[in-house]
């Protein structure tokens, strides 16, 4: 949530700072602004709106200047105002900083500046008081300086200053007027990460905004403060110790955010799952003693073989593929595992026997809720692993170990390919951990072989999807949607609903097929539709009961099915989906596919803005 970009080079700082912004935008998107400085001069254009709205404020008014900052905004204090997006202020207007993250005690700073005479705040925000505090001390520090190396030493002593008084969460990026081609960025909780360049340093949330221009990252703990220029860097905690920042190569490119010939980041990414579910599985499959081999969990036989019990945690759509891990663990491993919303598992106490293993899983790495997770679970001493997207993320640093997903940058903020990335690495887990216990070789050879029939089983449902486009066109007038599943597939109607909401902004919800009768059923009308997500398995005849229980009462019926559903359904389904079959555990990889391009295609109907949804962001690294 929020991006920040920083730049100090001899390029025009301008055009880096839009360009990157718009790499980010899939963090906030309901105000942005920038700021640069040019012989002294602070400038500065924000407004209300998407990037589009400031690069057209830009255009209009030119900024001039080699170094600078940005920000596009998901607002959490104050409105969505031109005066509330940021870059904010010190009281002398010479200093100008962003900020991703909540200052939790900003009020009662806020109210010391005050006393102390500060009263000149021109926005809402908790940024702004940062603003004024670092200002402050820098004025104070620096009355007597003309000297510019004293003065960057000061400004950072400032900052050093103002972030010790400070409790909540920032990624932060600052300039001063005064204080020439020097640049200060700061992370607690929030990510910032530095890209190195030739004669020229970039600060980012998030490597994708300036991958354009280097590969090279530094990717910043909490804690640490670096000072920028043009040709070096220095780096230190907030402590004062120097400590270990290696550069990373960074594993995509440019090309790889680009949204090629899709219409949509969703949809291209929706495209590339038959690829990225083999990314997932690639090299973590053993043919020949038939199971999974996982060497990023740092575990050895014995200790896994140890493992009583797993709780996997996460938010949203990786939550939902926690829900799925728990069946497929539980069937495979027979290992007791539960699934915990990651922000009530970090704040109740779970009964945790010593033996318990814990998975955090997020396709970011940065959720704030499931990091907070993670760091509970470790300071309680549990070996607590990740499964992450982003390398280089603070969940996948601060685990005991993990899988990685492999998927590449997911910039559509409704989660897609990175939720079957992580349905593969749950199978994988199942399998291994099974393969400890009581899997037959048999079973585990039949888990395999299924994996490996998946990247082409997804390129057949992806065929359907001009006829899931002619159901979403059929139904684009409908006041809602209902998703029903049974056992492995239950998770997967939880999350059609998810997508629908998410993009369609309609009404949806996602049950076990067998809870209708227990309530729901006084839903059903006409004009609410209900998908079934009905394979051909063991439970097939107990869901087409409660699909005979929807049609009894005029209720629409669109069915995802496979093997012989189709023909069973044929009298009762208004829409029947054909997929591929497979092993039961495996299928909702499958099922998952045609709802997250029915909801794409309604919503594309509906004239919604897929990949930027109303009050979304990814990367939510707020509690
Ligand atoms: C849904 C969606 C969100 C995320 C959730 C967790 O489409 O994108 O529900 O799944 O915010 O995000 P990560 O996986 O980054 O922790």
């Amino acid at each position: 949530m929020c991006g920040i970009v920083g730049y100090v080079g001899r390029a025009e700082a301008a055009q880096i700072l839009l360009e990157g912004l718009r790499r980010l935008e899939y963090r906030g998107y309901d105000s942005a602004g920038v700021a640069v400085v040019d012989g002294g001069n602070l400038e500065t254009r924000k407004c209300a709106g998407r990037i589009v709205a400031l690069a057209r404020l830009t255009k209009k008014r030119p900024l001039s200047g080699c170094f600078g900052i940005s920000h596009t905004r998901w607002a959490t204090h104050g409105k969505v105002t031109d005066e509330n997006a940021h870059p904010h202020f010190d009281a002398s207007g010479k200093l100008a900083l962003v900020h991703n993250g909540v200052i939790e005690n900003y009020q009662l700073l806020k109210e010391d500046l005050v006393r102390n005479g500060d009263t000149k705040f021109r926005s809402e925000t908790d940024t702004e008081v940062l603003a004024h505090l670092i200002g402050k001390l820098y004025d104070e520090s620096c009355a007597s300086t003309v000297d510019v190396y004293q003065k960057k030493a000061r400004l950072l002593g400032a900052v050093r200053a103002a972030l010790q008084k400070v409790i909540g969460t920032y990624g932060i990026a600052l300039v001063h007027a005064n204080v020439p081609d020097f640049m200060i960025g700061a992370r607690r909780g929030s990510p910032l990460v530095l890209g190195v360049g030739k004669g020229e340093n970039f600060l980012a949330s998030d490597v994708s905004a300036i991958v354009a221009y280097t590969r090279d990252a530094v990717y910043l703990n909490d804690f640490d403060v670096v000072s920028v220029e043009r040709d070096k860097f220095e780096i230190a905690s907030l402590g004062g110790e120097s400590g270990d920042h290696p550069v990373s190569k960074v594993e995509f490119t440019a090309e790889d955010i680009k949204k090629g010939d899709f219409r949509h980041y969703m949809l291209k990414e929706i495209f590339e799952q038959p690829d990225t579910v083999r990314d997932a599985m690639r090299g973590r499959l053993s043919v020949e003693e038939c199971t999974a081999k996982l060497g990023g969990l740092n575990m050895t036989p014995a200790q896994l073989r140890d493992v009583g019990r797993i709780i996997l945690t996460g938010c949203g759509t990786a939550l939902h593929a926690g829900r799925i891990g728990e069946y497929l663990i539980e069937r495979l491993a027979n290992i007791p595992t539960e699934v915990e919303y990651a922000s009530e598992f970090r704040h109740r106490n779970t009964p945790m026997t010593p033996e318990t293993l814990v998975f955090a899983i997020s396709q970011s790495g940065e959720t704030a809720d499931t990091l907070g997770a993670l760091r509970e679970s470790r300071r309680k001493g549990f070996r607590t692993l990740g499964i992450c997207n982003n390398v280089a993320s603070t969940i996948a640093r601060e685990s005991d170990g993990g899988v990685y997903m492999h998927a590449g940058p997911e910039i559509g903020v409704a989660a897609t390919k990175s939720f079957t990335s992580q349905l593969v690495i749950l199978t994988l887990i199942g399998l291994l951990f099974g393969r400890m216990r009581n899997l037959s070789t048999a079973e585990g050879s039949r888990i395999i072989e299924a994996l490996e029939a998946l990247p082409e089983q997804i390129e057949e449902v992806l065929k359907l999807s001009d006829q899931i486009k002619a159901i979403a066109k059929k139904y684009a007038d409908v006041n809602g949607v209902l998703f029903f599943g049974r056992q492995f597939n239950f998770p997967i109607a939880l999350e059609g609903a998810l997508k629908m909401k998410e993009i369609t902004y309609l009404f949806a919800e996602g049950h076990p097929s067998a809870e209708l009768k227990h309530g729901i059923i006084a839903l059903v009308r006409p004009d609410l539709p209900s998908v079934f997500i009905v394979p051909d398995d063991a439970v097939f005849s107990k869901n087409l009961n409660n699909i005979e229980q929807v049609k009894a009462r005029k209720g629409p019926i669109i069915s995802l099915t496979s093997g012989n559903g189709a023909k069973q359904l044929k009298e009762i389904a208004n829409e029947i989906i054909s997929l591929p079959d497979a092993p039961d555990c495996v299928m909702p990889i499958l099922t998952v596919i045609p709802l997250q391009l029915l909801a794409y295609h309604l919503a594309v109907e509906l004239g919604r803005d897929i990949d930027k949804p109303r009050n979304l962001a990814k990367s939510v690294t707020v509690e």
